[in-house]
């Protein structure tokens, strides 16, 4: 890669941390991320990987509530669980930081203090809820009331669950204060705000015009916020947890999350570099890549670049990769309801199948629209791709080189046209796969690396060596010598997507990696600058021995060549690189979000039918005693012949014996009706239904769900009983 850069930076939208992750998360930032720096350390390029937990903001301090503990107790629980996850899937970050740390504390305050010194905010009086019994100040979601919408009653001052419509806090019905309950009031403060329009003009010719090269999803975000004009944007809260706001006259105030958030971008790097962070974040020489999810867009691509360039002295992202959102089986995933597949029971429902997951997500990567996850699909991938395919021929390969060559790299003789023609399709797979990296289309690279493992699969089935080497054994030397270099493209190629599986295929190789920097502390927590292997890798002083054990690191820059391997080079053994994933796996899988989807559906009924009807317009007591209404028995009951929902009824009114005709065969058979003693509107004009003349109508109790039951006297009483 000829660049202008001599180091890249790539960070990772630091998530928040009241929950664990899921697949949503992985597939829109950090399965691509990771692919993304996986690619760049093969390239031997310098890079820092940096992400961390988002420790601040409001939903945080309501799990606390609801789970009654502490927000630091939340943030607590949920930082190794996301960290571990992430490590578990082999998302290594360099630094894996907090927004709760000590140098954050710093970072975040020195910050705003220096905007706040040069003049860089306005100040702004507002008037906000306040809640007088416990006194504070609440938060948009600390407010809850009745959806103006949908009439919800549980809606939050910004959001309706139910409708999915944003709201404010005024337009909720009785709105109330979630600590109190108290009805909030209104009451002045004053927050510090970023004057984002003065930096329009700037955004306008950064991205606009200089980075037209974006996403079109990016872009367009960032050209329609433009648009429409941008405005001041508070960047404190009055709110107990968060970053004190750092100046005098700011008490119960903390800093806005989404202004300390991103800082912590340079609080983790700090961690990791207490004396040489600077060189990440101030010099021209380091790229900036912020790999994020597209609800994130604006904060990436409009607050933290106009904070940047207020505060002066920092670089500015070069890109801003962001993807759509990813659906679970055909559904929005969603927290709150539990729809979704998590990072931590992932790993422990599949251990072994860390690269299956990364696989899946990177084929059905949301890149340009939202996409969805299916567990068929995520079978079908793995059976009828990563096994049959890529592991087949891998398999074959190494397995028939031990067979009949005593697993050592048999040489290679004269090539025939079908070896000459596979092996000059590999230099363009891979020009392909490096401009896909470089352009950040990893679905596309995927897509590349897949090629070429169908085409040694194909390769090695129209050849047949098994075949061959019955009569030709200089032959089946040639073709298997082919396929074990095809094997080493692999290693690298894949080495993005399932870096697992690439070491198994190493290890059954018997080679090594040279894989750039690794940034990550060692034991004592001092930050390493080492490279996997000695390797071609320009510029590192402190290369040791050769790592790995092996006589070959493979090496990017080989990539393709066919004298990777050199003939009488024995290999490891044979291992399985993916296995299938069976019926029952997916079946348990499958059973699971059909139960969370059954009690979602239970419990929206059950809140439908609590619903009740609006209440008609008033009625006088002449017009209801204008109505007869009477106990009755039903004598016999049967249903209307040619219709669902009619059935006939017999009835004794204490006065008569008539033959009423209702709506009910949906809810009562005509057994059910037998005997039992109802209530009727007696004197309602005959109606003839269906050829059947109808006296009268059976009073039926509708619920909000639709669900009706006749009404029946608490105890039978005579006939003819007049109700009123
Ligand atoms: N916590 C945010 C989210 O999950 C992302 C924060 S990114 C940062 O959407 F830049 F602010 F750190
Ligand atoms: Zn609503």
């Amino acid at each position: 890669m000829d660049s202008e850069f001599k180091r890249t930076l790539v960070t990772c939208a630091l998530p928040y941390t009241n929950g664990p992750v899921h697949i949503g998360h992985l597939a829109g930032v950090y399965v691509p991320a990771d692919i993304y720096v996986r690619y760049l350390r093969l390239r031997g390029e310098d890079v820092l990987f940096v992400c961390g937990s988002d420790e601040h903001g409001v939903p945080i301090t309501i799990k606390a509530r609801e789970q009654g503990c502490s927000p630091q107790d939340i943030v607590d629980r949920y930082h190794g669980l996301i960290r571990d996850s992430f490590a578990g899937l082999g998302i290594n970050f360099d630094v894996y930081g907090r927004t709760t740390s000590k140098v954050h504390e710093k970072t975040a305050s020195d910050f705003f203090r220096k905007l706040y010194d040069d003049g860089k905010f306005i100040v702004r009086e507002s008037e906000q809820y306040y809640d007088p019994e416990a006194g504070t100040f609440l938060a948009d979601r600390y407010i809850v009331g009745t959806c103006p919408k949908c009439g919800f009653e549980r809606a939050y001052g910004d959001q309706c669950e139910k409708c999915g419509s944003t709201l404010s806090p005024d337009e909720l019905i009785n709105p109330r204060s979630k600590l109190s309950g108290a009805q909030p009031i209104r009451k002045k403060t004053s927050h510090w705000y970023l004057p984002l329009q003065d930096y329009e003009q700037w955004l306008r010719d950064w991205i606009l015009e200089g980075h037209k090269e974006w996403r079109p999803n990016v872009y367009g975000q960032v050209k329609s916020w433009l648009d429409g004009g941008l405005q001041p944007r508070a960047v404190t809260r009055d709110l107990d947890w968060g970053v004190p706001v750092p100046v005098e006259g700011a008490e119960g105030k903390v800093l806005y999350v989404w202004f300390d958030a991103p800082i912590g971008y340079i609080s983790n790097t700090r961690e990791l570099f207490p004396d040489d962070w600077e060189k990440w974040w101030k010099s021209e020489d380091t790229r900036l890549i912020h790999f994020i999810g597209k609800d994130n867009i604006v904060f990436h691509c409009i607050v933290f670049p106009s904070m940047l360039k207020a505060h002066g002295g920092y670089i500015l992202p070069d890109n801003v990769p962001s993807n759509e959102f990813l659906n679970l089986e055909g559904d929005k995933i969603s927290t709150s309801q539990n729809w979704a597949v998590w990072a931590h029971e992932y790993l422990r429902d599949f251990p072994g199948k860390e690269d299956v997951l990364r696989y899946v997500l990177t084929a059905n990567a949301p890149e340009t629209k939202d996409n969805d996850f299916s567990w068929k699909d995520f079978q079908q991938r793995n059976n009828s791709e990563l096994v049959a395919i890529f592991g087949n021929f891998v398999n074959r390969a190494v397995v028939l080189t031990h067979k009949y060559f005593d697993g050592k790299v048999p040489a290679r003789g004269t090539l025939e046209p079908v070896d000459s023609e596979v092996l000059a399709q590999i230099p363009e797979l891979r020009s392909s796969l490096e401009r896909n990296f470089e352009g950040f289309h990893f679905r596309e690279a995927l897509k590349d690396a897949m090629s070429i493992a169908r085409l040694g699969n194909k390769y090695i089935s129209d050849t047949e060596p098994w075949k061959v080497i019955k009569t030709d054994r200089d032959r089946a030397a040639t073709i298997l010598n082919i396929s074990l270099q095809i094997c080493c493209d692999l290693a690298l190629a894949f080495e993005p997507f399932t870096p697992f599986a690439a070491e198994r295929l190493r290890g059954m190789l018997h080679v090594g990696l040279a894989a750039g920097f690794d940034h990550r502390p060692d034991r004592d927590g001092a930050a390493q600058h080492t490279v996997l292997c000695p390797s071609p890798v320009a510029g590192d002083s402190d290369s040791a021995a050769p790592s790995c054990g092996t006589d070959i690191c493979l090496d990017w820059s080989m990539f393709g060549s066919a004298d990777m391997l050199p003939a009488g080079h024995a290999l490891g053994e044979a291992e399985l690189l993916f296995a299938k994933v069976e019926d029952d796996a997916i079946e348990a899988q499958t059973a699971r979000l059909a139960a969370i989807k059954a009690e979602r559906e239970a419990a929206a009924a059950a809140e439908a039918a609590k619903k009740a009807a609006p209440l008609k317009p008033e009625c006088s007591y002449e017009d209801f005693d204008k109505m007869d209404i009477r106990t009755a028995t039903v004598l016999d009951a049967e249903r209307v012949p040619k219709t669902d929902k009619l059935l006939k009824l017999t009835i004794d009114t204490g006065l008569d014996r008539r033959v009423i005709v209702s709506g009910i065969a949906e809810y009562y058979s005509p057994e059910d009706m037998k005997g039992r003693q109802i209530c009727i509107l007696a004197n309602l004009r005959p109606r003839t239904i269906r050829g059947i003349e109808s006296k009268g109508m059976i009073l039926m109790a509708r619920q909000g769900d639709g669900k009706m039951r006749f009404i029946t006297p608490q105890e039978v009483l005579a006939d003819g009983s007049q109700i009123n």
